[in-house]
């Protein structure tokens, strides 16, 4: 058995959240089905955020609530800003949240109209609020920030230490628009599981610039075991100019699979329904495979 690498698929959040048309909640909890039926297991399946912010999240209890009912036993979570949505992602059944909060302060701003402070206030308030919650921080712009450039890896290792202290142990470390390069994953990943080793590290990368399978397995090679993706490669933060695609699942998962990993993850029945979606929904689409004439 090779190692196990778990698939993260944030698609219904980070590829949905884009597009200025909007995809009927069935059409959503199709495709969730779908992935389910490929074998991925954690899924992101909505964000509960402001619906002048993100119109396209307006039916996120609905889609929580009826992807829970239809698969009961799957890792279903949602991205919140803030203690209202932690809240309703609660209300609607969800064990589990990731509280975004970018290392820069001016993307945070952007994306959620909060300083450190008022986010890690925010956090507080969750954390007190409602304990039984699963919370994660997804921290958005880890490799850089299309505002400000990159970052030494000691202000992300402070950034941590202080989500750390409030008792935070799960992270994904988000290249929200693509910044990243595989030497940088390499040596980020690498500083952080030595400074926090009990803690569970993902990493979220975009493919901007081509380099998301090369900086996803940069960081599985660095030890991390868990992978964010979106089928299809349909993706990108509205908040930050030049934010394109994600990682796509399906390549990404081809990859693993034939290097021998194990991600107990069907690559055929995934490139089937990224086509299906590239048919249903104009996008971004920064996968390859779902492009090709052939099946793999
Ligand atoms: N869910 C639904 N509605 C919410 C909400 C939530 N979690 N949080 C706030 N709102 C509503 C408020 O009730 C208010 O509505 P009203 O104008 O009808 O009274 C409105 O949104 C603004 O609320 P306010 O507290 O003043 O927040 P804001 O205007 O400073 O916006 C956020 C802050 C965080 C709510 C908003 O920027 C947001 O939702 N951002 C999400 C960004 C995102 O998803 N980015 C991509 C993912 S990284
Ligand atoms: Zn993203």
């Amino acid at each position: 058995m090779g190692r196990k690498i778990e698939i993260v698929e944030v698609g219904p959040r980070d590829g949905f959240q884009n597009l200025c048309d909007y995809i009927p909640a069935e059409e959503k909890l199709r495709f969730i089905d779908g992935l389910a039926d490929a074998g991925i297991t954690h899924i992101q399946v909505t964000s509960f955020v402001s619906p002048k912010a993100i119109p396209q999240m307006k039916d996120a209890t609905e889609v929580a609530k009826e992807a829970l009912a239809r698969h009961p036993g799957l890792d279903f979570f949602a991205l919140v800003p803030n203690l209202r949505g932690a809240q309703a992602a609660k209300d609607a059944g969800l064990k589990k949240v990731s509280n975004v909060i970018s290392l820069s302060e001016s993307h945070n701003k952007a994306n959620i109209r909060k300083t450190h402070e008022e986010s890690f206030a925010e956090l507080d308030k969750i954390l007190e609020t409602l304990p039984e919650l699963e919370v994660s921080i997804d921290v958005a712009t880890a490799f850089g920030c299309p505002f400000e450039g990159k970052f030494p890896t000691e202000k992300l290792l402070s950034f941590l230490d202080v989500l750390y202290k409030k008792g935070i142990r799960e992270f994904t470390l988000c290249d929200t628009t693509g910044m990243a390069n595989p030497a940088q994953v390499r040596e980020v990943v690498t500083k952080v599981k030595e400074a926090f080793p009990d803690a569970v590290f993902e990493a979220h990368i975009h493919d901007t610039r081509n380099m998301g399978m090369v900086n996803t397995l940069a960081a599985i090679e660095a030890g991390i075991d868990k992978v964010q993706s979106t089928l299809g490669g349909l993706g990108g933060c509205p908040f930050a100019p030049g934010a394109s695609g994600n990682t796509s699942t399906e390549d990404l998962v081809n990859m693993l699979n034939e290097m021998g990993y194990e991600t107990g993850v069907d690559v055929e029945k995934l490139v089937s329904l990224a086509r299906e979606e590239k048919a249903k929904i104009p996008g971004i689409y920064s996968g390859h495979l779902l492009n090709m004439p052939v099946t793999v």
